[in-house]
């Protein structure tokens, strides 16, 4: 599709066709796709927890205010931040050595800018985290719908029981959760709702 018209067409869908699955070889290739999404320092500070079962769908819906789009869709992902993304944990770090031929003195001068620039407080972490995270749920709900794949961003979320029940650790943060599956074609959406435009939000400086 192009660019400008899954742009156009993606929507939040909020009806989804309940006998529809979401194969795992297309899931696999959306997020694949998705994770082309820029990071800081490519330190891609993000997992994702893909909710497919019964059992978790329930636990999950009644972290979401019981929104039923999460009981409908096959499944729906749970964007986790790290904070602490820029850790030595980070496996990232290696693949970084590597790639710039195995010079270890370019590598740790990243590290250290990374930990100055997002490991100096704790609002600096999430934004990290939240920032890096968020790009990637919006690579994933278009390159979703290159592959005709309908998804709906939530932060209409228990963010703390969410984190709770499904065993993020402390330097996770939910970022978002994404509904994603195939819109029920019997129900109607909302129009869309108009965006305010340029020259209402830019200030040119
Ligand atoms: C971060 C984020 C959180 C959202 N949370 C919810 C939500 O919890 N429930 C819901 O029905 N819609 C939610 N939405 C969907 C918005 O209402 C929707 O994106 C907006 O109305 C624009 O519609 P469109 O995406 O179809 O263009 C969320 C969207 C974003 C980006």
């Amino acid at each position: 599709m192009e660019t400008k018209t899954l742009f156009r067409e993606r929507r939040s869908a909020n009806f989804f066709d309940k006998n529809k699955e979401l194969e795992q070889t297309l899931l696999e290739e959306i997020i694949n796709l998705a994770v082309l999404a820029p990071s800081a320092f490519n330190l891609q500070p993000w997992r994702i927890i893909a909710v497919k079962t019964q059992e978790s769908k329930k636990r999950l819906f009644n972290l979401s205010n019981q929104q039923d789009k999460v009981l409908e869709a096959p499944v729906t992902l749970i964007i986790v931040g790290n904070n602490e993304g820029y850790s030595d944990s980070n496996p990232v770090w290696a693949e970084m050595l590597q790639s710039v031929g195995g010079n270890k003195q370019i590598v740790e001068g990243a590290k250290q800018a990374a930990a100055f620039l997002y490991g100096s407080s704790k609002e600096r972490k999430l934004k990290f985290a939240e920032s890096n995270a968020g790009l990637l749920s919006m690579s994933i709900m278009i390159a979703a719908k290159e592959y005709g794949v309908d998804t709906h961003p939530m932060s209409g979320i228990d963010f703390d029981g969410i984190h709770k029940e499904f065993g993020l650790s402390e330097d996770e943060t939910v970022v978002m959760t994404i509904v994603m599956g195939y819109s029920d074609k019997n129900k109607t959406l909302y129009p869309r709702r108009p965006r305010r435009k340029f020259e209402e939000i830019v200030k040119i400086v």
